[in-house]
């Protein structure tokens, strides 16, 4: 068999890979934790799961979905974006609704780039900016994100080479895997610069909802002339623990929504109708369960934050998201150390490199996992250190 060079240049996906390393070490005996992906332990709340059940009960949803999701779902992600980032959005052109964000921020590549083309990817990022890159033929550049530039990428620094044929640029924040997040000026630095050089921006804001100590993340939409440089993708998966439930939306510029919206209707049928409508009731029920779990992130990353000064390893204090990003000790790379906790103290962590060449020096840890396995895991890491 000859397979697709695309599918040569394509890496193995990280967290498969974490997948299939935690259930080779389990049927080996070990106990082991898993602190590698982020996958919210804590369950969907009882009123989206009722929702869903009361739809899936209703014959006309076991038929295949409108294609560019239900008009009630748009809106309601519409009416959610003026709620809480006072951005104005059209339900009818401005909306998409994904099977997961993932699926969109794959698709995206196909819509923007031909063979030649570059995607400007943020570095580290999520895996799924570079390989949607691969996919569509396009050429990944990665925009480093140091920590002494506050994991921001230096957009002036872009050469001038790589500018004249990058057509979109993927950012995050608040960001995975640094936690990093970001500044109005940066925004408006990166509307004005899109505008400026004609490249799209494709804005990924899954961790908006999980901020701690009174921080509020904003949407990249609601500053001035965002819509005209891009959209958004945003993602009900950690929210509102629903990862399993695959649903997410981009939103924002019209064209860029019409032309992702053309990739996915040839390729794809829509979200089950029944899982829309209990979309529908995570944006408009109840939303104490938002600031609950952000009590609960809360609490674990202190707990790590005090277990790592313990150890005497470096990171900064995440202001959101799910993750903690540590420098790894000297002596170790990001894979050496991540290998060595796996081997001695039966701990899964993220090689920081696995999210491109720039997280090379640092690890990841998700706390998405039960206070006191959470312990356990710092504990058997701080013994193996
Ligand atoms: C930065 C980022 N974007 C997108 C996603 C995908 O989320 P979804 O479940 O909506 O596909 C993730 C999931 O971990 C993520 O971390």
């Amino acid at each position: 068999m000859k397979f697709a060079d695309r599918i040569g240049n394509l890496p193995p996906y990280l967290f498969a890979m974490i997948d299939k390393k935690v259930s080779e070490k389990r049927a080996a005996g070990v106990d082991v934790i898993s602190l590698g992906i982020g996958d919210p332990d804590l369950p969907t709340p009882k009123n989206i799961i009722d929702a869903l059940c009361k739809q899936a009960n209703n014959p006309t949803n076991h038929r295949y979905p409108s294609y560019f999701g239900l008009p009630a779902f748009r809106q309601a992600i519409a009416r959610w974006y003026k709620k809480r980032f006072n951005v104005e959005l059209d339900p009818a052109t401005e909306v998409l609704p994904l099977i997961g964000s993932k699926e969109g921020i794959a698709h995206i590549a196909l819509a923007m780039c031909d063979a030649g083309d570059v995607s400007l990817i943020a570095d580290p990022g999520y895996p799924v900016y570079n390989t949607g890159a691969i996919l569509a033929g396009a050429t990944p550049h990665f925009l480093p994100l140091t920590e002494q530039n506050d994991f921001l990428p230096k957009l002036d620094e872009i050469p001038e080479n790589v500018l004249d044929k990058a057509k979109m640029i993927l950012l995050n924040y608040p960001n995975n895997p640094t936690s990093a997040t970001a500044p109005g000026a940066f925004f408006k630095e990166l509307v004005s610069w899109s505008n400026d050089h004609g490249v799209v921006v494709a804005h990924d804001n899954p961790y908006s909802e999980i901020t701690f100590d009174g921080y509020v993340a904003p949407s990249f939409l609601q500053y001035p002339g965002a819509k005209e440089a891009g959209i958004e993708f945003h993602s009900l998966s950690k929210t509102y623990n629903m990862t399993g439930w695959r649903i997410g939306w981009a939103c924002g510029n019209a064209t860029v929504i019409e032309a992702l919206g053309r990739v996915k209707t040839n390729i794809d049928s829509g979200i089950f109708n029944a899982i829309q409508y209990a979309g529908i009731e995570a944006l408009e029920g109840p939303q104490n369960i938002v600031s609950e779990m952000c009590d609960v992130y809360k609490r674990r990353r202190d707990l790590v934050m005090s277990a790592l000064s313990r150890m005497g390893l470096m990171a900064r204090i995440p202001k959101a998201t799910i993750y903690v990003w540590v420098r790894v000790p000297g002596g170790y790379d990001s894979a050496g150390f991540a290998a060595h906790v796996l081997d001695r103290a039966g701990v899964i962590i993220s090689p920081g490199n696995a999210y491109g060449p720039s997280g090379e020096g640092y690890v990841r840890l998700s706390l998405t996992i039960e206070d006191d396995r959470l312990a356990e895991a710092l504990e058997r890491i701080e013994k193996h250190l």
